[in-house]
């Protein structure tokens, strides 16, 4: 008698889809943020050089909310999930009104996009970035 062990998968983890994150910027981000450092602040502060950063530091022409910079958070692949999740859950007073992207697949692929695209950051990069290679 034979065991069938058809359907056992090993599961290692899903690559980051930098082009899906690409897609959710511009749906849900870029009307209030630009990435390139020449361009100056929409309404919300400019993200380039985002990574390893502390929040509310940058020199943002509308200002900072005070709660976003008390906040202490320093923004890299998992602070950004988790401030994506949930903004206002995350910095409570915070005046970046967006409600939030339930999904943790498409707030990775949106970090780690901004992580390839905001510029030479402090940070290291992130493993869960490392894109899928398809042939
Ligand atoms: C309606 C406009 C608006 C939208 C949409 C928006 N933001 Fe913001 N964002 C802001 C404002 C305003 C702030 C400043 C918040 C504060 O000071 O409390 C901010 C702050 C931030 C910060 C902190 C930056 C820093 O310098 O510390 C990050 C990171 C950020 N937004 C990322 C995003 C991403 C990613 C998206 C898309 C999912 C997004 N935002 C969507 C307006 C927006």
């Amino acid at each position: 008698m034979t065991m069938a062990i058809a359907g056992l998968m090993l599961v290692t983890g899903r690559a980051a889809d930098i082009d899906h994150g690409q897609g959710l910027f511009n749906e849900h981000c870029s009307a209030c943020h630009t990435i390139i450092a020449s361009v100056r602040d929409k309404s919300g502060p400019n993200l380039n050089g985002l990574f390893g950063r502390r929040a509310g530091t940058e020199n943002y022409s509308a200002g900072y909310s005070d709660e976003m910079a008390a906040s202490g958070v320093t923004w890299e692949v998992a602070t950004l999930q988790a401030f994506l999740n949930s903004p206002a859950l995350m910095i409570r007073g915070t005046k970046m009104v967006f409600r939030g992207l339930p999904d943790f697949e498409a707030r990775l692929d949106l970090a780690c996009y901004l992580e390839r695209t905001t510029g030479e950051g402090d940070a290291p990069p992130n493993d869960l970035c490392v894109e899928e290679t398809r042939d």
